[in-house]
Parts: C-alpha cells; sequence; structure tokens
C-alpha cells in the first residue's frame, strides 16, 4: 500500500510505522520515562463505542471486539469513562455503585476480560473516578437522607435553610439552579455541585475517604493502570458556607470550587496510587498555569497527568493563542498533558474546522497536538473526522444540560454519538436502534472506507500515532518555537539526543511562506528530509519552504 499524498521519504506506507530505525544515530530511548509520559490515552465512551448485543448501547465486550483497531492505531491506554450502576441521570456520572459494572453494560468477568485481553495488545486500562458526588440511589446517600440521624448522614453536605423556603446560600449548580435541593423527609437541603441526582460527598469526613480509596484499591487489584479523576475542583466547600461573589453579574465560585483542601486529598490519593505504580489523569479545570502547576503537586506528589483545558478550549486556529498555552506549560516545568476535545465539548471537528477545508483541519489539529512534548489525550472518533449531530429539537434531547437550558445550550449528545465503524446500517455499531443517532457524515467518515484511503485523516493519525511512538524526539524532546512572531504558522523545533525534527503548521487558508535557519541550534543546512506532510510535494528545504492552506510538514534533519 501506498500513501498518496504524502511525501514519507520516499518510504512506501508499510515503513512509516518505523521511520525511528531509518535514522542512521542509534535509536534514542525512553528508559527514564514512566509508560504514561509519552503515551497516548484514547477515551473510550462505553455508550458509544461497540454494541455487542444490539440493544442500542456499547458495552465492555464491545470494546474488547475493537482492541485490533486500538493497538493497530497505536494507543497505549484506554479511559472508559463510568461503567458502574447508574441510574444514568448524567450517563454514568452518576455512581449508584462504585464496585460493580452495570448489566447494561457487561459484568465484572467482562471487565476482567477486557482488562487482560487489553494487556495481550499492549493496552492498559484506565476507569473513571467519580470523586466528587454519588448518584442519590447509592445506598451511601439512601442511607444518609433516611434520617438527621442516621449513621451516614454526614457522607454528605447536609444544612438548615437560611430561613423557611430558602437555601443556605447563594451557590449555583453547574447544572443551573441553587445547588441546594430541599429534602421534606428530614427538612434540610443538600449540596450538589452538579445535578439535583448527584449529591456532592462531604470529603471532611475520613469515612468517605476510606471508602473512596478502597474503591480505588478494588480496581487497582483488578488491574486498573489509573483513573481519570473526574471534578477534583469541587471536592471541598467552604464549611462556613460563605455567599460567592457575584462580578459583573457572574457568579465565581470563590468558595466552592478549587479549595486548598482539594489538593490534601490529592496527595494522599497519589500515594496509594504509587504503591499499585498507577497514573492519575486529572479534569482539571483552570484558569492560568499556576493554578494547574499546583495539580502536579509541589512535589510531584499529585496527579501526574492533570489535562490543560486552557489549551483545549482555545477555540480557534489561532498560531499566537496556541503558541502562547504551549509557552505557558513549557516554561512551567511541568510534564503536559494535551486534549483537543471530549464527551463534553463540541468536537474538535466542528469547533476547529471552517466548514470547508474540515478534514484537513483535522489532520493539522492533530499533528499540533501529538507532536508536542507531553501525553496526548484522544477522544474516540476524533482520529476518522467525526462530526457533532446536535439534536433539533427538544423532545430528542437526553443530556440533562441540554434540557436545562434550551435551546442555547444543546447539551452533549451531539459529541457523544455512536463511533462510525462502516458505511454500513447504523454505522456498524449496533444492529439495534443506536441510542442516539448516527450524524449522516458516516458514509464517508468510517474506519472501513478511511482505512482504505491511504489520505484519510484515520490513515494519518495512524501514521502520526507510530512515528511518535518510534521517535522520542516528538513526545519527549526539548521545544523550541521557531519563530515566535509568526501570526500562521507554527513551527517548532524539536530535539532528544542527537535528533532532530521541525513541525511546521500553516494554520490559515493562505499558503504561507517559511525562512528558516536554525543553524545555531545544531541543524545543519542542507540536511533536511521530511518525515511526514499532508502535501503532496512538501518543500524540502526550511530556509524557503511555502506551506499550503492548513498544512502539515515534518521535517527531519539528517545527520
Ligand atoms: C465531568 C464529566 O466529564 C461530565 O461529563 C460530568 O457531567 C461532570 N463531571 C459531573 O460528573
Ligand atoms: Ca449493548
Amino acid at each position: 500500500m501506498i500513501f498518496r499524498g504524502w511525501f514519507v521519504l520516499g518510504l512506501s506506507l508499510a515503513t512509516v510505522g518505523s521511520l525511528g530505525a531509518q535514522t542512521s544515530a542509534p535509536s534514542p530511548t525512553l528508559a527514564d520515562h514512566p509508560w504514561w509520559r509519552p503515551a497516548v490515552i484514547y477515551e473510550v465512551y462505553p455508550r458509544s463505542f461497540a454494541d455487542s448485543n444490539n440493544d442500542g448501547i456499547g458495552d465492555l465486550n464491545g470494546i474488547a471486539s475493537k482492541l485490533d483497531y486500538l493497538e493497530s492505531l497505536g494507543v497505549d491506554a484506554i479511559w472508559i469513562t463510568p461503567c458502574y450502576p447508574s441510574p444514568q441521570k448524567d450517563f454514568g456520572y452518576d455512581v449508584a455503585d462504585y464496585t460493580a459494572i452495570d448489566p447494561m453494560y457487561g459484568t465484572l468477568a467482562d471487565f476482567d476480560n477486557l482488562v487482560r485481553q487489553a494487556r495481550a495488545h499492549h493496552i492498559r486500562v484506565l476507569m473513571d473516578f467519580v470523586l466528587n458526588h454519588t448518584s442519590d440511589q447509592n445506598p451511601w446517600f439512601l442511607d444518609s437522607r433516611s434520617s438527621r440521624t442516621s449513621a451516614d448522614r454526614n457522607w454528605y453536605i447536609w444544612r438548615n435553610g437560611k430561613a423557611p423556603g430558602q437555601p443556605p446560600n447563594n451557590w449555583i449548580s453547574d447544572f443551573g439552579g441553587s445547588a441546594w435541593t430541599w429534602d421534606p423527609k428530614t427538612r434540610q437541603y443538600y449540596y450538589h455541585y452538579f445535578e439535583a441526582a448527584q449529591p456532592d460527598l462531604n470529603w471532611r469526613n475520613p469515612a468517605v475517604e476510606k471508602a473512596m480509596f478502597d474503591v480505588a484499591r478494588f480496581w487497582y487489584d483488578r488491574g486498573v493502570a489509573g483513573f481519570r479523576l473526574d471534578a477534583v475542583d469541587t471536592l471541598f466547600e467552604d464549611p462556613k458556607l460563605h455567599n460567592n461573589p457575584i462580578v459583573n453579574g457572574e457568579m465565581v465560585n470563590k468558595y466552592n470550587d478549587n479549595l486548598t483542601e482539594n489538593h490534601v486529598v490529592l496527595r494522599r490519593l497519589r500515594s496509594l496510587s504509587n504503591q499499585y505504580d498507577a497514573v492519575l489523569l486529572g479534569e482539571t479545570w483552570t484558569d492560568n498555569i499556576s493554578q494547574l502547576k499546583q495539580y502536579y503537586g509541589e512535589h510531584d506528589n499529585e496527579i501526574q497527568l492533570p489535562m490543560n483545558f486552557m489549551f483545549a478550549t482555545i477555540n480557534k486556529l489561532s498560531a499566537p493563542d496556541f503558541r502562547h498555552q504551549i509557552d505557558a506549560i513549557e516554561s512551567s516545568g511541568e510534564w503536559p498533558v494535551y486534549v483537543i476535545t471530549n464527551h463534553d465539548m463540541e468536537r474538535s471537528y466542528n469547533r476547529y474546522g471552517d466548514g470547508v477545508h474540515n478534514d484537513q483541519i483535522a489532520k493539522l489539529m492533530a499533528a499540533l497536538y501529538l507532536t508536542l512534548r507531553g501525553t496526548a489525550v484522544m477522544y474516540y472518533g476524533e482520529e476518522i473526522g467525526m462530526s457533532n449531530n446536535d439534536p433539533t429539537r427538544l423532545e430528542d434531547v437526553k443530556d440533562p444540560l441540554g434540557r436545562m437550558d434550551w435551546p442555547k445550550n444543546k447539551g452533549r449528545d451531539g459529541e457523544r454519538t455512536p463511533m462510525q465503524w462502516s458505511d454500513a446500517h447504523n454505522a456498524g455499531f449496533t444492529e439495534g436502534k443506536p441510542w442516539l443517532p448516527i450524524p449522516a457524515s458516516y458514509k464517508t467518515h468510517n474506519v472501513a472506507t478511511e482505512l482504505a484511503d491511504p489520505d484519510s485523516i484515520l490513515n494519518f493519525y495512524k501514521a502520526l500515532l507510530h512515528l511518535r511512538r518510534d521517535n522520542p524526539t516528538f513526545a519527549s524532546g526539548d521545544y523550541v518555537d521557531c519563530d515566535p512572531t509568526d501570526p500562521n504558522i507554527l513551527c517548532f523545533l524539536r530535539s532528544y539526543q542527537d535528533h532532530y525534527a521541525v513541525v511546521a503548521l500553516n494554520l490559515s487558508s493562505q499558503p504561507q511562506t517559511l525562512s528558516l535557519d536554525l543553524s545555531r541550534y545544531g541543524w545543519e543546512a542542507g540536511t533536511d528530509s521530511v518525515l511526514l506532510s499532508t502535501m503532496p510535494q512538501p518543500p524540502t528545504n526550511l530556509r524557503h519552504a511555502t506551506l499550503d492552506p492548513f498544512a502539515v510538514v515534518i521535517f527531519q534533519s539528517n545527520p
């Protein structure tokens, strides 16, 4: 098979995966990194990945059936969003039992089988750990709400109202309305940062920490390699329940978000995880780099991989904006964690796409974050250019966020649609009725069709992932911005030991020229060659290179 459209050092497609071995110098090794640092972690939304029993909902056996695909794609681990027993009010982020599997997804035996099979495919499994809150159907909460004197009352946050009919303070739920819900039976309010069906645990109660750490042990003992930690910013609240300030008409969550106590728990969870050599991947929403830095811990003793959402939420193709965020994390001294899309945000295909060049832009975005130093977190379907399929009628909306604020906010159903495996009925996801409608794009953007197309987004992702795996320059090398002033081209030099690469990305819709002299970095003029490109005839000389609109060219210097 030949990769039409890419110029890969004159190599055939079949050899792309071993480019690192093509260089004459010995391949650098990554012995000094734990596995998760250069890793690519692939997020699986289990309801939507693959349905093995045709009930319209994806399941664990479905995931297991796609391990060959994931291995050949080149990912190192999968993070499975919550598959615990749940009333599915927030599609699993309302956990009723932390140490079981919801029957709709399978059994614990299926889970064990998935971990075993994944291991045979060199893929690790991360679970999603919902620390901040449980379902209101969790037996812990049922007991807690049963009476003011119940043994578990203090596992959640119960308070009297400020006055009859008035909640304890002005805090607002992320899902709308007051963050307090009145319980008529025990005549107190309980607190929920998210939906009313997701009461917050009281992390000031040591019994809560003990129970949750036991949950972590339970999954570690089953072979889980780590956790993605949900909503870690909101574990603690001000015990005095001060009202939050309102600034310019907006509430600032000063007293229930980002409290320093969060870090104490994270340090203890990290110690526990260290006993299992496990990794913590954090859902860490931060306003600036110093907040993000805190999540790593002062002595690298909190979350190894706090996700950088400041990068992820740059919602336009802006070289200066991306450069700014890359510089910020690079100069922080921490290990970056890049992500461009997930189950809570509009798909990157739509967010960055201009409606005309979306496929090219999908490759451009892939090349941007997968060639940077750090860990990368992908979202299922990103690699085939899946697009959002937002509901058009309120009655079709499944996500509580979409029902709350319709039609201003259409919710998150659009980015959670079934994986598009082929152009067959229901995109090959199920023989039943899929729980969310399949976007029309499945006819062209699906795994089977794209595997057969050398120019597809999927084959570009595969080439990038294999390049990244085989050549540590990308995931681990040093980073230098080649031209910090260029408004259109993002171009960075990567070096690892005596290996050099330059990634040149044209983020604009016009051709752009590049003129680089990198001799001061040890890059000898005239030694350039192209490792990977989206251009059929890519430039081969960094001193005079013209990049097509939205083009990717990855150069290497031949020693
Ligand atoms: C973050 C999760 O990613 C999101 O889907 C969920 O709604 C909230 N946390 C609440 O658990
Ligand atoms: Ca199923």
